[in-house]
């Protein structure tokens, strides 16, 4: 285990902002971390990255960076019905979407592509095309720092909610992940309910009950068409939540906008973000290298050398026109450094 000083961040983060750790660690063992957590020579202000997908540096980072490469994929548990299988923190989320289908177990086929690591996967219950990761969690182990021990939550335990959970709430910056185990099934239905789903597919040919690697293909067609590749523009996927508002506010939008798209949510109607950056005009804009996808205003995207001040000034302005036109508050999903 190598600690390192004054470390570029540039290579471990999606959005490729240039800032720099005081302290900077790999870790590939879960034994490691006792070793870790008794070193008093270490900030004890810690930050995780996995793939660094979620996550805008606006600062550089004084604080202890751990990247964790805890790899692996083997099978827990496995009966008629299901396979549990155990991947390690580190493990590059689609390389597990690709292992699920080569092993025609069904559950995650729709969440093909998103960037980053399963570590990150239960954090902000990642969820894309109908489909989210908590309803295939059986259980997440972590390391807790404080308690210096490894402890097990159970799928109950996480309070998952719309990109949310105990380890975004709760237990903060108090575990860092070790392991995930996912419940997936061997006799799979696909779901293939996402509108953008059912029209790639008849793009495609398919007309009959699609395979769990046919609706895996569809999904990553649909991304490749609309989300910019973060190995050649940087981003962080989203980087707002769809937001949810309430009935009123949705009929009084609806009636100068009749074609605002609408999803139901428990408490009123949940809209796309993208389509209300879009309809303020900013899909599309550039100022500098920070500017917003043309295909999905939901994304900003850094085309080069935008700095995380340059990003976050770009937010505050979307932010701020969005409430303006619309009265709607968006939050952001990319966590800010
Ligand atoms: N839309 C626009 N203009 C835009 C973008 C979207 O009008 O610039 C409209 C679309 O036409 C469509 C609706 O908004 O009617 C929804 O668009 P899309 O299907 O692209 O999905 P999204 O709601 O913008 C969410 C997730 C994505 C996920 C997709 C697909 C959030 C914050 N984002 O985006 O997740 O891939 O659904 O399920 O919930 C991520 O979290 O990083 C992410 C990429």
């Amino acid at each position: 285990m190598l600690i390192q000083k004054n470390v570029s961040l540039k290579p471990y983060n999606s959005f490729g902002i240039d800032v720099s750790a005081s302290h900077f660690v790999e870790l590939t063992h879960e034994w490691e971390l006792e070793e870790l957590t008794a070193d008093e020579t270490v900030p004890t202000t810690r930050l995780v990255l996995g793939g660094g997908s979620n996550i805008l540096f606006t600062k550089n980072v004084a604080a202890l960076v751990i990247k964790n490469n805890m790899m692996g994929i083997e099978v827990a548990e496995e009966n008629e019905e299901h396979v549990w299988l155990q991947a390690k923190a580190g493990v590059v989320w689609h390389e597990l979407v690709l292992y699920a289908i080569d092993h025609n177990l069904g559950g995650i086929e729709n969440l093909a592509l998103i960037p980053g690591c399963v570590g990150a996967s239960p954090m902000q219950n990642i969820g894309a095309y109908g489909m989210e990761v908590k309803d295939v969690i059986d259980e997440v182990a972590c390391w807790h720092w404080e308690e210096k021990r490894m402890m097990v939550l159970r799928n109950e335990d996480c309070q998952f909610g719309y990109r949310d959970s105990i380890f975004k709430q709760g237990l903060k910056d108090k575990v860092l992940i070790t392991s995930v185990v996912f419940k997936l099934n061997k006799l799979h239905k696909v779901n293939t309910s996402y509108g953008a789903i059912q029209q790639q597919l008849a793009t495609m040919g398919v007309s009959n009950e699609p395979t769990i690697k046919t609706v895996a293909n569809a999904v990553i067609a649909i991304r490749e068409s609309k989300l910019p590749d973060p190995n050649k523009i940087g981003n962080a996927g989203s980087f707002f939540k769809n937001p949810t508002i309430s009935l009123e506010l949705f009929k009084a939008i609806q009636l100068h906008q009749p074609n605002i798209p609408a999803y139901p949510a428990n408490e009123g109607v949940k809209v796309p973000a993208g389509w209300l950056i879009e309809q303020c005009g900013w899909k599309g804009y550039r100022d500098g290298d920070a500017g917003v996808h043309a295909l999905q205003a939901l994304v900003l995207v850094n085309y080069g050398n935008a700095t995380g001040a340059e990003m976050l000034h770009l937010s505050e302005k979307i932010i701020e026109s969005v409430k303006e036109k619309f009265g709607i508050e968006l939050e952001r999903e990319v966590n800010i450094w």
